[in-house]
């Protein structure tokens, strides 16, 4: 369930009698507990509660009582044993008159009316595995509002299909963002009565709704006819209390949908809730889902927090605006200037969304000037600061419309609560005509026509001959001589999830550079384009991005394009999960990058637990090296060659289990030679290797005079033979061999798997003795002296993979061209290569103390055995004193002394191999 859906559960439960003895059951079941948990728990089974309640083992202890006695029963489920044995979270009380509950870790508490529970449902999240932001928890209106407008905009599609429709969808979404305003102007002074628009529908249509469209056009109609002329136009004298807004808002089609009975309802109970306690910047992206058909079961998961936005917004320039304030002090002429400043600053967000970080920059630069105000004691002096100045592009219709709603009413929010209702209200109507968030494909569009260099006229201009230009109003930006910013949170998609539309966009955003650029992620369009800006403009950007832009292969694809333009990577965040409210999804893991031209001596790389000043930011968001690492043919140090492990390709007939493996040798006369061990990745890192065959050509004939060789061939063959990939299909003549085969396959292996967990400190690899086969989820050195285990288990080693290569999600992925071969190392002497030799069998001899532990089991991060971490701990120690003669300080230092190393290595003339000269001369 999604937090709309639990707010919608919870409400309903509230609306309901109150029965105290099914009242715990209902409430975890509207907080997405299974049917089946709920009937262990009535049944008793999983019930641990002492006190006649029910309690959920790490979750909540529940007790109703009777009238009156809610805190002492509160009291007693703090005190009760059993709420510490099964660790509950929290604990809830309940007469059916009075609610009382505490989160436990915090302390924090509710204590209500039993009927306006619903309204803390926020606090309660955590129950159903949201882990709530903490805006969200205290503004619950935003959710229930879009809970309510959702079940609206779903019933009205049902009965005006026609709506949902490409052609009509506008119309809806248009009708949308009216509605909204109407409810929020009603609770606010714009329009004159509280609830004036909600009580006007429900006396003027009928009860059984037939004409509730009608009246609702009426006065949709009215507000966009001035007063004056509204009896020339036919509208009804009821309509004559509403305002005159205009403002976009109220012009084009003015019909609406047709309403059946509980559509009317449904608008009549919207219309109930207080709509003051709109949260401009939480709301636009809760919302936008409904109209969204496919993304309406996601509601409100997509909501972006504060904080994350202000990761962006303060570095790229709102901690400047703020110093600068500061620096002020009470000057009035150093004040007015910031003013100044401010009044020309523009935000530019090219995939606004609902406009969430627009919103927020308006807000916390009205803060600014309101301080200034204050200082200058002129505190009901008119903002200058026009919300036209943050400008979005979005390609859906409806967040652009929310969006710009979204940001009137924060507009007049900080109107209110910094220069009072009147003189909000004075200025508020009629809304401004023009339209500054343009509703298109940021990647079709020429930013520089809709956020131009300077504060000439905006047209909106297709690079796209064939895209139609939308019929968008054209409005001046006020900011001659301004500052621009670039900023948002631009689609994540991976390079493998683009669809044929978003591969030709960019192509096209790429078209000027040689090369092929279908490998990078979508967001790096966008880091390009604002690249291109920055260099034309002098703007500055801050943009949230998928990770991988800055790892692995995409780095050299990108970076060299950006830094060529003489763009600098301004300040920077290091990955981190940009959580939202889906309790079943992981957060996108993500950077920020900051662009800009500008030389600065000092920039701030920040990560979850510092800002760290800094000269240089490189790709890899690694201080002081701007050094793009390139894959390689050949290892760049003196270390063993590394080959990629076996291919298969068997239909899962070459490779079986032990056990398989034996019936075919002793019931099956195979002979036992032709069966070897076989490792892949899961095999390794559980130490449970599996079998196969292995069948050299030179003894080809003489195994298939076993027929039950032959059959497994022959099935072996029919797979190869019905694939559609041609390259798998050439391999049906030799179906006693593997498809590829490792350059090398040697007796003695030293193995690292593909892709390993990033729970585990070190990076799992394996020796093996024995010659297996080595299957293609795992890099092999055939025949390898140890020491080179030592350079795969050290610390040093999994930073390096962790910086360059690509990740999955936030695994390692390892690549012998890209991590291996590029691995810097020091020339290693002789006693060198002794001393790790030893720190590898120390580490080997570590492991077989635990047998039969496996690496699952021992490369906990937690849980390490300690003799295992100390011969860890002195192959690091041998290791790092043969680069630096002592210990690194930290995994930063190791980087850094890797990159430098690398720098150096790579510039001797030899560097460039035929494999990667061409990624070379795109440097
Ligand atoms: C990750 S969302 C961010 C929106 C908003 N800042 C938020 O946090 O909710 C990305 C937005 O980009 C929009 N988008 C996707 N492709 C686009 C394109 N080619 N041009 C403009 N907007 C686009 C999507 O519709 C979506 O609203």
């Amino acid at each position: 369930m999604n937090a709309v859906e639990i707010e919608e559960a919870i409400s309903q439960l509230a609306d309901q009698p109150f029965d105290p003895e099914s009242f715990p059951f209902a409430f975890l079941e509207a907080f997405g507990n299974k049917e089946t948990t709920i009937k262990r728990l009535r049944a008793g089974a999983s019930n641990k509660s002492d006190l006649g309640g029910v309690l959920q083992t790490n979750n909540i202890h529940i007790a109703t009582c009777g009238s009156g006695q809610v805190t002492k029963t509160l009291i007693a489920l703090k005190d009760s044993p059993a709420t510490t044995k099964a660790k509950a979270k929290f604990i809830l009380a309940t007469d059916g008159e009075d609610f009382e509950a505490e989160e436990l870790a915090s302390g924090e508490t509710v204590a209500c009316a039993y009927k306006d529970f619903p309204d803390h449902f926020g606090f309660f999240l955590p129950l159903a595995g949201i882990t709530t932001v903490r805006q969200i928890a205290e503004n619950s209106f935003d959710i229930r509002a879009t809970s309510r407008l959702n079940r609206l905009y779903v019933e009205l599609l049902k009965d005006n299909p026609e709506w949902g429709t490409a052609e009509r969808r506008h119309d809806m979404n248009h009708f949308m963002a009216r509605l909204i305003f109407c409810f929020f102007a009603e609770d606010t002074v714009i329009f004159h009565g509280k609830g004036l628009f909600t009580e006007t529908v429900a006396q003027m249509s009928a009860k059984d709704s037939s004409n509730t469209h009608e009246v609702i056009s009426a006065l949709f109609r009215a507000m966009n006819t001035k007063i004056e002329d509204r009896e020339r136009e036919g509208l009804p004298r009821w309509a004559n209390t509403f305002p005159y807004v205009n403002g976009g808002l109220f012009s084009g089609n003015m019909e609406a949908p047709r309403f059946t009975r509980i559509a009317r309802s449904y608008l009549l109970h919207i219309g109930n809730l207080d709509w003051t306690k709109i949260n401009p910047d939480i709301f636009g992206s809760m919302i936008q889902a409904v109209a969204e058909d496919e993304e309406r079961g996601e509601l409100g998961m997509h909501y972006t927090s504060v904080p994350n936005i202000l990761k962006v917004l303060n570095p790229l320039f709102l901690e400047n605006l703020r110093a600068q304030l500061a620096e002020a002090e009470d000057n009035p002429r150093s004040l007015l200037n910031l003013r100044k400043r401010m009044s020309k600053i523009r935000v530019f967000d090219p995939a606004c969304g609902s406009g969430n970080f627009l919103v927020i920059a308006y807000k916390e630069m009205r803060a600014i000037e309101a301080e200034i105000n204050k200082r200058r004691s002129e505190p009901d002096r008119r903002s200058e600061i026009p919300k036209e100045n943050f400008r979005g592009i979005e390609l859906r219709d409806f967040p652009a419309e929310i969006a710009r709603l979204a940001l009137v009413i924060a507009e007049y929010q900080c109107d209110v609560l910094y220069r009072g209702e009147k003189l909000a209200l004075a200025e508020f109507l009629p809304l401004r005509k023009e339209n500054w968030i343009s509703c298109g494909n940021a990647l079709r569009i020429d930013w520089l026509s809709v956020c131009p260099s300077t504060g000439t006229g905006v047209q909106f201009r297709a690079d796209d001959l064939f895209s139609t230009p939308l019929d968008q109003a054209q409005i001046d930006f006020e900011n001659e001589g301004g500052e621009t910013y670039i900023c948002g949170n631009p689609p994540y998609k991976g390079r493998n999830r683009k669809g044929s539309d978003e591969k030709i966009e960019t192509q096209s955003v790429f078209a000027r550079y040689p090369g092929s650029f279908a490998s990078l992620d979508y967001v790096a369009n966008w880091i390009i384009k604002s690249a291109e800006y920055c260099k034309d403009t002098n703007a500055a950007a801050g943009l949230v991005a998928t990770n991988s832009i800055c790892q692995g292969e995409q780095v050299a694809l990108l970076w060299p394009l950006v830094f060529r333009a003489g763009i600098k990577i301004s300040f920077a965040h290091t990955s981190f999960k940009w959580s939202n409210l889906a309790s079943d999804k992981a957060g996108v893991t993500v950077i920020i990058i900051g662009l800009s031209r500008e030389e600065r001596q000092e920039r701030f790389l920040y990560s979850d637990a510092e800002a760290r000043r800094v000269n240089i930011i490189g790709p890899y968001l690694v201080p002081n090296s701007t050094t793009v690492v390139i894959k390689r043919e050949v290892p760049l140090s003196q270390i063993g060659q590394m080959y990629l492990g076996n291919m298969p390709k068997d239909g899962g007939n070459l490779i079986m289990s032990q056990a398989e493996a034996r019936v075919l040798v002793e019931g099956r006369g195979v002979d036992h030679s032709l069966i070897r061990k076989f490792f892949g990745s899961e095999e390794l890192i559980h130490s449970e290797p599996r079998a196969c065959l292995w069948i050299e050509e030179k003894r080809l004939d003489e195994a298939l005079k076993n027929p039950a060789i032959a059959e497994i061939l022959g099935r072996v063959r029919d797979f190869r033979n019905k694939s559609t990939a041609p390259s798998t299909r050439a391999h049906s003549s030799t179906p006693y061999r593997f498809v590829q085969l490792s350059a090398s396959n040697g007796n003695r292996a030293i193995v690292v798997p593909r892709v390993s967990s990033e729970n585990r400190p070190y990076l799992p690899v394996d020796y093996f003795a024995s010659g297996p086969v080595i299957g293609d989820k795992c890099f092999a050195l055939y025949d390898a002296p140890l020491w080179n285990l030592a350079l795969i288990a050290s610390r040093l080693h999994i930073v390096w993979i962790g910086t360059v290569c690509s990740r999955l999600r936030t695994d390692f992925s390892y690549g012998n061209k890209l991590g291996w071969n590029t691995f810097p190392a020091p020339t290693l002497t002789d006693k060198n290569k002794a001393d790790l030799t030893r720190c590898a069998e120390g580490i080997l001899l570590a492991r077989e103390h635990h047998f039969p532990a496996t690496i699952a089991d021992l490369y906990d991060h937690e849980d390490m055995p300690d003799d295992l971490r100390q011969a860890h701990e002195r192959n690091d120690e041998v290791l790092e004193r043969i680069y630096i003669g002592r210990r690194f300080k930290n995994d930063t230092e190791r980087i850094e002394k890797l990159f430098d190393l690398y720098t150096k290595m790579t510039a001797s003339a030899g560097a460039v191999t035929k494999g990667n000269a061409e990624a070379h001369a795109r440097l």
